[in-house]
């Protein structure tokens, strides 16, 4: 997720025991080949290398051919092309969900990425501009006979971006159709959600905005699950959860992982999701948006604990 999933967020995630994948926030592929000045944080693959996908976001596919098979070349666990991102800014240039317009074009979109990346070649998409259930199926089978090795479905239409609730019972609808795997997204809010969507029909559940809320949401599911009732697999910074000491890690973290050019629009959407764990959690967040720098920020952070001891 843009400006939410970089280094510091997934440190912080691996914290709590961590996940099995994490994808960066969608990387410019014009940008990236350009030599951008911010590209090095971008292409950060800590912590865990071996979990990480890289995605990609560009409008021109010899481009983003070019910036897959570098990327490939670093360590990683695959490459993800961004088909869903419905932003008009990334929309009207022919990126994001401006490929599901066109099968051909995406089609040939993954025709010339595939021989560039050795890696998993994966796809996130949302279900189209209109909602066709049929479009998608033929949409995903020309992505999987390109040679896409899974499939991210966020079931909402591009226009109805974070509208209406996510349409789950086309993930497993669409894994019937398809030979590769297909990971469902959208709307997951707890550890419990996360477990039901898990044990559904898909072969994947990825958590966008709970998982800056929450970081600890797969370890609770972890816990939850019947497959580890013992109470000793409750991972330990679970037992100790504190909101405060968890804001200042990320601070810390935000500090260490990220450049300073980007430490204030960063800690601004971490704590725009996180603040929601607290009562008067608007307040707040209008209170950090008027802070211009890390240490105004945790100040007020610490300022609230002081007085909401409870
Ligand atoms: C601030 C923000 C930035 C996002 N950036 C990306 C992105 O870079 N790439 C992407 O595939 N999806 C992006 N998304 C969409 C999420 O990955 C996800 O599909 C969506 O939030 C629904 O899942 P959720 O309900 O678990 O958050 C973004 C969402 C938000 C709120």
């Amino acid at each position: 997720m843009a400006e939410l999933s970089h280094r510091a967020l997934r440190e912080l995630i691996e914290g709590f025991g961590g996940c099995e994948e994490y994808f960066t926030e969608m990387i410019s592929a014009g940008a990236l080949l350009a030599g951008g000045p911010f590209e090095k944080w971008y292409i950060d693959n800590g912590p865990a290398p071996e979990k990480l996908v890289f995605q990609l976001v560009g409008a021109d596919s010899e481009q983003i051919a070019r910036a897959a098979a570098f990327l490939d070349r670093l360590d990683c666990a695959g490459i993800d092309i961004n088909m869903g991102c419905s932003a008009p800014i990334i929309r009207k240039k022919g990126a994001g969900a401006a490929w599901m317009a066109s099968i051909d074009r995406a089609g040939e979109l993954i025709s010339s990425v595939r021989p560039a990346v050795k890696r998993r070649l994966s796809v996130k998409l949302r279900i189209g501009f209109k909602d066709d259930f049929d479009y998608l199926v033929k949409f995903c089978r020309r992505l999987e006979a390109e040679g896409t090795e899974l499939i991210i479905l966020h079931p909402r239409t591009v226009m109805e971006k974070f509208k209406r609730l996510a349409r789950w019972d086309y993930v497993g609808r669409l894994k019937q159709e398809l030979k590769i795997p297909v990971a469902g997204n959208g709307d997951i809010a707890s550890a419990e959600d996360l477990l039901r969507r898990a044990n559904s029909s898909c072969d994947a559940v990825m958590v966008g905005r709970a998982a800056v809320r929450q970081p600890w949401i797969f370890a609770a599911a972890q816990a939850l699950s019947p497959k580890s009732t013992n109470p000793s697999s409750v991972p330990k910074a679970l037992k100790a959860l504190s909101l405060l000491e968890t804001g200042l890690r990320f601070l810390e973290l935000l500090a260490r992982y990220q450049p300073p050019e980007f430490h204030i629009s960063r800690a601004r959407r971490f704590f725009g999701f996180f603040c929601d764990n607290l009562k008067w959690g608007n307040y707040l967040k209008n209170l950090m948006n008027r802070e211009e720098t890390l240490s105004g920020i945790e100040r007020v952070w610490r300022g609230y604990f002081e007085e909401h001891e409870e």
